[in-house]
């Protein structure tokens, strides 16, 4: 029996690095045969439904098409137009539709909710993003990496992520890094805060202990010789979004932009930039979301996260890391729904 079978896919550090792998080498051969007109459909008649308690994008159409591609039905369930949560506890929810699909995509609030609905589902429940974690992203972008990685394995590569690293991708990244061993360096002028959460906690815990992950506020240091650049949006869906808060990260972290400039201080000029979107490197829009005062202060005509110039350079591999996330899905859907 495959060894996913009926698994959950709640976080990344619930797998070793060569269940991580495994997945990935399950990613490029769907995705190659689905390039080549090869795919065979092995989810039919297989139901699976979405839960989404935030917007998406990129994650939704990904497990959407994963199950179009591979001959599943598929239910999308927007948080808001249904009883989960609400008059419907998570406990009961998984229950009922445990009887009703073969496989639930969840994106919600708190990772303890979507391992709450694990708890007592009898199949298997797939993150499509929380607040702490969002691990089919990762494991995405690490297909993505290894497409892109000529010389090297991916344990051999130095990543660095810069902006916010107190949020679900920086996370993510972190766990990554500990089971695989990639050099992992934050870039910021954060500090990781746990607020007592017991994931972020466990991550502090274990970023003790390993050599290969590293934290610094000195753009110069963080950036030499890396082999990726990866960022993210500054405010996350799961923070309280308000134009106090945008003003607040973008005061501390207008100078952490990837731009022309960062680019040039790694030294490397094969530098591959990644981003999971969404982003705001366009002006147009951003502009009403934030006032005149703010965009003329921080002078962000060109981006916040990303300039516009490097999101659209040949440096950017941030379109093949948005298709990979079907590979990515189907694989890890694949994995925990067929025997063998
Ligand atoms: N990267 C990502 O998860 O995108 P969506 O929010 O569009 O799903
Ligand atoms: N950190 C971002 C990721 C979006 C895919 C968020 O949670 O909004």
């Amino acid at each position: 029996m495959n060894q996913f079978y009926n698994k959950h896919f709640l976080k990344l550090s619930d797998f070793s690095k060569e269940n991580i792998y495994e997945l990935i080498k399950i990613s490029e051969k769907l995705k190659n045969n689905k390039k080549n007109f090869k795919e065979k459909k092995k989810l039919i008649n297989k139901n699976i439904i979405l839960i989404f308690e935030k917007n998406s994008t990129r994650t939704r159409c990904s497990f959407e098409i994963a199950c179009f591609d591979q001959g599943a039905h598929i239910t999308y369930l927007n948080i808001k137009d249904s009883h989960i949560g609400n008059k419907e506890s998570l406990k009961d929810s998984a229950r009922i539709l445990s009887n009703m699909y073969q496989g639930i995509g969840y994106r919600g609030k708190y990772q303890k909710n979507i391992e709450n609905l694990a708890k007592y589902s009898t199949i298997p429940i797939w993150n499509g993003l929380t607040n702490e974690f969002h691990p089919t992203q990762i494991l995405a972008d690490l297909l993505t990496i290894k497409e892109n990685i000529k010389n090297k394995k991916i344990d051999q590569i130095k990543l660095s992520y810069i902006g916010d690293i107190n949020n679900n991708i920086s996370f993510s990244l972190i766990e990554a890094s500990i089971i695989i061993g990639f050099e992992l360096c934050l870039i910021s002028p954060q500090k990781i805060k746990s607020n007592n959460n017991f994931y972020i906690n466990n991550i502090i815990e274990k970023m003790k202990n390993s050599n290969n992950i590293h934290i610094t506020n000195n753009i110069d240091i963080g950036i030499k010789g890396t082999d990726f650049i990866y960022t993210d949006i500054w405010v996350s869906m799961g923070e309280k979004i308000s134009l106090q808060l945008w003003e607040k990260k973008i005061k501390k972290l207008y100078t952490y932009q990837v731009n022309k400039l960062l680019l040039k201080k790694s030294q490397n000029k094969n530098i591959k930039v990644m981003h999971c979107l969404p982003s705001l490197h366009l002006y147009n829009h951003y502009k009403n979301l934030f006032t005149n005062e703010i965009i003329s202060k921080y002078n962000l005509y060109n981006g916040l996260e990303i300039t516009d110039e490097i999101f659209e350079s040949n440096n950017s591999i941030i379109f093949q890391q948005a298709e990979n996330k079907i590979h990515a899905i189907k694989a890890i859907m694949m994995a925990s729904l067929l025997k063998e």
